[in-house]
């Protein structure tokens, strides 16, 4: 047994901070419901045996591009819409372990 085994390797953090009215924010952006529907279709395809956990996060930094998701240890960004973005998301980035490009978001200056 490793020291890793039986804890999550991978996180995907859902920004779901609300702002006031009129200021752009993931929560706006329907950020709350695309969360909920990522949960559940990772459950229901067994990810909690895989080891990856989708987890609530406050503002990411990334307000303006929002809504936004990162997906660690990989540190891959992306924004989405609509519950197809999840899925595709899921299929190519979970499953195939490649990036979706369409929904990509630049990494940052460190990477
Ligand atoms: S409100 Fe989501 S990144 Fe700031």
């Amino acid at each position: 047994m490793n020291s890793t085994e039986g804890y999550y390797q991978q996180h995907i953090f859902f920004c779901l901070n609300q702002k006031d009215p009129g200021r752009k924010c993931c929560f706006a952006g329907g950020a709350e419901a695309m969360w909920a529907y990522a949960k559940e279709r990772l459950q229901a395809l067994g990810f909690e045996k895989r080891c990856v956990r989708v987890n609530k996060s406050g503002c990411l930094g990334r307000c303006s591009e929002g809504p936004v998701l990162v997906i660690y240890p990989e540190g891959v960004w992306y924004t989405y819409q609509t519950q197809a973005d999840i899925d595709e998301i899921i299929e190519q980035h979970l499953i195939r372990h490649k990036p979706v490009e369409r929904l990509l978001l630049p990494m940052g200056e460190n990477s």
